[in-house]
């Protein structure tokens, strides 16, 4: 594993796009989401891949196989994932692009990077999505696991997207967001507010990682709309902007540098 502070500043922002306002019950502005989320992802990392499993729809090692597929990965790509966390998306790309060699995972959190390297012998940078100590031009695939709602600002990092891309490379985030009808939106409230936070806190014993689905729902109930991801993605110069929505509830970001 190599490290870069994690903690430094991040580049200068203009055009700031937040993925959601300051979510002041947890921290008191955003110049500390990025320690509380370390902190708070370093004390869940021991049960992020038992909830990974069975917290999130069976959005599980099928789900992004299929959904990198379809974004187009292919056998042999060169691949970085962001925000690997215990690595399930990782491991879906590795799955597909044939050898760990082919992987590069950046995780901030010490914790979810130390339980991913238990599992995967890909190359792990200790960075976040927005200055990723790797070169220009390097990748032929950039992948993003449900973590977009973490980023710092959505403009920074996908200017970074971008500069690590290859020039034809292609960028897929992978999101749970909101359903448009009201029923659907109702239904998730229940889920994510209540139902995982009690379940979490029923499987794990842990207050921590129940905390941090509770979290997570305030996350996405303040999370910006799809269409300001796609403006932010097209203003870091991807093309062939998209999204493809599965059941309602899972969201594919695609670009092409
Ligand atoms: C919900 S986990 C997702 C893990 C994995 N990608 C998956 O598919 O399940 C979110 C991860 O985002 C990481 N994270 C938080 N802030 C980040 C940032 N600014 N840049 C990159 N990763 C970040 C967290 O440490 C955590 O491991």
């Amino acid at each position: 594993m190599t490290t870069t502070d994690p903690s430094s500043s991040s580049p200068a922002q203009s055009d700031e796009t937040r993925p959601h306002p300051a979510l002041t019950d947890h921290y008191d502005d955003l110049e500390k989401k990025q320690s509380f989320l370390r902190d708070a992802f370093d004390d869940a990392a021991p049960y992020y891949e038992g909830i990974a499993k069975w917290g999130w729809f069976g959005s599980g090692h099928s789900y992004r196989k299929d959904a990198l597929q379809r974004a187009g990965m292919k056998p042999g790509m060169k691949v970085i994932d962001v925000a690997s966390g215990t690595g399930p998306t990782a491991r879906a790309v590795i799955d597909i692009v044939g050898s760990a060699d082919l992987v590069t995972c950046i995780e901030p959190s010490a914790g979810m990077l130390a339980e991913s390297e238990k599992l995967i012998s890909s190359v792990h940078h200790q960075a976040m999505a927005d200055d990723m100590p790797v070169d220009d031009n390097d990748f032929d695939f950039l992948t993003m696991g449900f973590a977009l709602r973490h980023v710092e600002d959505l403009g920074s990092a996908f200017a970074e997207f971008h500069r690590v891309l290859k020039p034809g490379g292609s960028v897929v985030i992978l999101d749970i967001t909101m359903p448009k009808n009201r029923l659907g939106r109702w239904l998730m409230k229940i889920y994510f507010k209540h139902i995982l936070p009690t379940l979490t806190r029923v499987f794990t014993r842990n207050e921590a990682a129940s905390y941090l689905m509770s979290y997570y729902w305030d996350t996405m109930d303040q999370m910006v709309p799809r269409e300001t991801v796609l403006q932010a993605l097209r203003k870091a110069g991807f093309s062939e902007v998209d999204e493809v929505e599965v059941l309602g509830v899972f969201t594919e970001y695609k670009g092409t540098k």
